[in-house]
């Protein structure tokens, strides 16, 4: 076992995978969500998918075991206790930056604060925090136990030490840490924007179905097409992205958002995690 502790706060989609990432790397890893149903359920998502590995030979009983036993659960903000905290709540500048006050107010002024956000600024967020040198962005991609690539977001005071720290950290849990300064979207959510938003448009414009572009650009070798990949990330998510880049860039129309996009968040059409997005999962 790992002698630094790891604190994930938020149960969702991101905070799952990172749990799942961090303890089976032997860090005691604490998971906490304002909903406690949903902290169980996630650990509870997490055993399956460690049993369903066992079962593909690609995980021993032992280190299923092992990886479940460094998982703990919470609701009790006090508990949020860590070397290391990596935020993954909804992407709403304010809710963070008031749990990053309660959490710098009850750790050690060592604790390394992170946020896993995928568009606001770090800056930002970092902006009433009283040692904002050891605040950084910690950007894991969905899904987090597959995804090799973790940026490391700088602030303008994040230190060295911090970004050691983390890159270290990110290469001890078997990822690959790219460095890179507070921008909005960092590197991959700015250069991926027009895969969406492009598709969209085309949608929109009836141009072709949803179904037709993703089997499209899957046939030209990308993973999954764009609706398909905005269902695993969350219209809510994925919305929040290209507005926050569209408000960042001064409204530039090629990051505006996409009414239809609009359309499924309004309607809690929001992807795989409510059963229905672009596309129905049942
Ligand atoms: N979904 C993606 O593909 C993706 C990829 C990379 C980064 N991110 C970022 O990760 C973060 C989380 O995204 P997600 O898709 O996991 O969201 P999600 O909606 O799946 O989960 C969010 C979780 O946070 C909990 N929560 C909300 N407010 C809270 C609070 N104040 N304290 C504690 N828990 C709270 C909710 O109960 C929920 O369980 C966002 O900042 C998002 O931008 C998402």
């Amino acid at each position: 076992m790992k002698q630094q502790k790891i604190v994930v706060i938020g149960a969702g989609t991101m905070g799952q995978g990172i749990v799942q990432v961090s303890a089976a790397s032997w860090y005691p890893t604490l998971l906490f969500d304002l909903d406690h149903a949903k902290a169980e359920q996630a650990k509870d998502n997490i055993a399956k998918i460690l049993s369903s590995l066992v079962s593909k030979a690609k995980l021993s009983e032992e280190q299923r075991l092992q990886t479940l036993a460094l998982i703990t659960v919470s609701s009790n903000i006090e508990d949020c206790i860590g070397d290391i905290i990596i935020e993954a709540i909804v992407e709403v500048m304010e809710v963070k930056q008031k749990l990053f006050s309660h959490l710098e107010n009850i750790n050690q002024p060592t604790t390394f604060l992170t946020s896993n956000t995928s568009s606001l600024s770090i800056t930002e967020l970092a902006s009433g925090l009283v040692h904002k040198r050891r605040f950084a962005g910690l950007h894991f991609f969905n899904p987090a136990p597959l995804m090799k690539l973790v940026e490391v977001v700088t602030g303008p005071e994040t230190s060295p030490e911090t970004i050691n720290a983390l890159t270290d950290f990110v290469r001890d849990v078997q990822k690959q840490p790219v460095t890179c300064t507070d921008s909005p979207g960092f590197i991959v959510n700015r250069v991926a924007r027009p895969y969406y938003t492009e598709s969209l448009k085309l949608a929109e414009e009836g141009a072709a179905d949803i179904e037709t572009i993703d089997n499209l650009l899957q046939a030209t070798g990308f993973r999954l097409g764009p609706f398909r990949l905005m269902d695993l990330i969350g219209n809510d998510i994925n919305y929040a992205v290209t507005t926050s880049l569209y408000n960042a860039f001064g409204h530039e129309p090629r990051f505006r958002p996409s009414r239809i996009q609009q359309q499924k968040v309004l309607a809690g059409h929001l992807g795989k995690k409510t059963g229905r997005g672009f596309y129905s999962y049942d």
